[in-house]
């Protein structure tokens, strides 16, 4: 990461604290989407412009464009819906605090999973404290960085396990413990499976953690990972109950 940045941005960045580093790299990302959407949007006009000429053509020719004119709107829509989620990710990490109830959140995104993690036979259980008070969070990206701890945890444990949510209030800061009797992660990739791009899967982008990590640094709070007394990971995701010095 230190080297994309560094090259992006023509400076040495190997100075800067972590969250600076994350933060110039979202913002890198934001502007590439930026400049990548102008262009983007006037192929699909020009796409469109060229799909009205076809009527003027003979029947075989319009028979032999009309698909590739269809795959090329197809991708460059693909393209545009990809752009907008880098846009949406890489925006200021500025929250929509709300008060909010974890446990509803929290079984909203176990019911989203349950289908998937009873196909394989994965069991998740939630485990809420009973003196939890309502807290300042985004509802939505709560519930976008919940899930993507999840369904990490069911992709680890693969078949016939268990993945497990606490949730706990100590000091003032609330604990959102996800663990699973997968594998668990070699000591020396704690770190690393932060950093955005880095996957172990065929089809993973890799991006996953990192967001749920800016997420609950946009919270005030951090996630952190480990292992298990037992084996499996633990991702451990903090939130201040109140959040100091910041109006959001
Ligand atoms: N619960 C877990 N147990 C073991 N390894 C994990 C767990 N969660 C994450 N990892 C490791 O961290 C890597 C990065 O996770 P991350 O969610 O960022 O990306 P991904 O899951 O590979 O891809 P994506 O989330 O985009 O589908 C994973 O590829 C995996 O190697
Ligand atoms: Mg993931």
């Amino acid at each position: 990461m230190e080297s994309i940045l560094a090259k992006a941005l023509g400076q040495d960045v190997s100075q800067l604290a972590a969250a600076e580093k994350r933060d110039l790299l979202s913002r890198l990302l934001g502007r590439l989407a930026h400049e990548v959407r102008n262009p983007l949007s006037s192929l699909d006009i020009h796409v469109q412009l060229l799909e009205e000429d076809l009527a003027s053509l003979a029947p075989q020719m319009r028979e032999q464009l009309a698909p590739r004119l269809e795959i090329i709107h197809g991708e460059l829509h693909r393209l545009e819906g990809i752009v907008q989620r880098f846009l949406r990710l890489a925006g200021p990490a500025g929250v929509d605090l709300e008060l909010v109830e974890i446990p509803r959140i929290l079984s909203h995104v176990c019911e989203l999973l349950r289908p998937e993690a009873a196909a394989r036979e994965i069991e998740i259980a939630a485990r809420v404290d009973d003196s939890l008070p309502p807290v300042m969070a985004d509802p939505v990206r709560l519930t976008q960085a919940l899930l993507n701890l999840l369904i990490n945890a069911i992709q680890a444990v693969e078949r016939k396990g268990r993945v497990e949510v606490n949730v706990a209030l100590t000091d003032g800061v609330v604990c959102v413990a996800v663990s699973d009797n997968g594998p668990g992660i070699p000591p020396e990739k704690l770190a690393a499976i932060f950093e955005p791009y880095y996957t172990t899967k065929s089809e993973g982008s890799g991006l996953g953690l990192w967001i749920a990590q800016q997420i609950a640094t946009a919270h005030g709070g951090s996630l952190q990972a480990q292992n298990g007394p037992a084996g499996g990971a633990v991702l451990t995701m903090r939130l201040p109950l109140k959040r100091e010095g910041a109006s959001g």
